[in-house]
């Protein structure tokens, strides 16, 4: 388990003392931040592409499960847990002392249809046994929990879901509360999009996470990071300097910044400045404590799927060449 509590007290000395070759990395160069990406299980296993696995250890220092701890795969009947994928990943992780989040525990989507079903009454407790089995199986080995995901609308009003219905505005410090009984030395994180900057979104999560915070009961806050190119929150760095303000660390948890496809020059020349953009907000924010691309290669993003006709978001495209994008990141977290 990594504490970067003690690693930001000696952050620019470990900095000044790191020998330039060390750097040459994405992981180096963000040390004693993260630097890490979503790793689905299909692509961490896929025998025949080695390029996956050879980036993700050469470049990168953490990950995160991209479905592996979802509802649906992990509890896709009531009380049946199946970590046989996530567990993979993990060992996988700790095998080359990778920061691990865990992502996520109570969240909409891809959650097993079951929990839909069940009577109201029974909803609570599937919540909490499930937040509490999941954190159990994994105690001491995971960084940071998503504990509840997308819990907003952009509005900033609550958004609707099964847990909203049925237990009401209380899921969320009940979540929190069982989470902090699971596992007390993980950090419980809330995490969202369009949250990057100041808006009516972020103002309803920082008003959530002010009174969790006073009950001792969340430590971060992830922002998501879907970006689209050009389009960046110029205020980024300071909305994640209020929410540090309100005594918690923040990330950037799923980091990506697409274009409609194919990109031109132009566009390309804006994702570099895009993301270097991003990693420069993080590090001026003292308690920003890594970054997170969702993803490594294109050939693999959800992008394309869910926007036709975009994408290009990662640091490596379908080839695995290393785009613009990579060397400005670079520059950026050895600055
Ligand atoms: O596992 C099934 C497989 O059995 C089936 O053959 C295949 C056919 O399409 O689908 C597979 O499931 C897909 C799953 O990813 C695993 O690959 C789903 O269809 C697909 O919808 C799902 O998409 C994921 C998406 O979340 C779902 O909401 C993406 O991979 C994943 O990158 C994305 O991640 C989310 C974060 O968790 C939260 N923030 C937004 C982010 C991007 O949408």
């Amino acid at each position: 388990m990594h504490c970067f509590g003690a690693l930001f007290v000696s952050s620019s000395l470990a900095l000044a003392a790191t020998a330039s070759p060390a750097k040459s990395t994405l992981k180096a160069a963000a040390s004693p931040r993260y630097f890490a990406a979503a790793i689905g299980y299909g692509h961490l296993t896929n025998k025949t592409d080695h390029l996956f696995r050879e980036i993700a250890v050469a470049e990168y220092g953490g990950l995160t499960p991209e479905n592996e701890m979802k509802w649906e795969i992990t509890e896709p009947e009531q009380g049946v847990f199946n970590f046989t994928q996530a567990e993979i990943i993990v060992s996988f992780a700790e095998a080359h002392d990778y920061v691990i989040r865990g992502h996520t525990l109570v969240w909409y989507s891809q959650l097993a249809p079951w929990v839909t079903e069940i009577p109201e009454s029974e909803v609570l407790s599937a919540m909490q046994n499930h937040i509490t089995t999941a954190m159990t199986h994994f105690k001491g080995r995971i960084y940071a929990w998503d504990v509840v995901n997308e819990g907003f609308n952009d509005d900033g009003t609550f958004r609707d879901n099964v847990f909203l219905e049925n237990i009401g505005e209380d899921y969320f410090e009940i979540a929190y509360q069982t989470a902090r009984k699971a596992d007390p030395r993980a950090k419980l994180y809330y995490n969202d999009y369009n949250t990057e900057g100041v808006n009516n979104k972020s103002d309803s999560v920082l008003s959530l996470v002010k009174s969790l915070k006073s009950k001792g009961l969340i430590d971060g806050v992830g922002f998501q990071s879907h970006f689209i190119v050009g389009s960046v929150p110029n205020d980024l760095q300071a909305n994640l300097q209020r929410f540090v303000d309100a005594g918690v660390e923040v990330a950037i948890t799923e980091l990506d910044i697409r274009a409609n496809t194919p990109v031109n020059a132009s566009v390309i020349a804006q994702h570099a400045k895009d993301f270097a953009f991003v990693v420069n907000a993080c590090q001026a924010v003292k308690k920003c404590v890594g970054i997170t691309t969702w993803g490594i290669t294109d050939s693999y993003s959800w992008i394309p799927s869910t926007f036709p006709g975009q994408g290009y978001g990662l640091l490596w495209d379908d080839s695995y060449e290393k785009k613009p994008a990579y060397y400005t990141t670079l520059t950026a977290l050895r600055t």
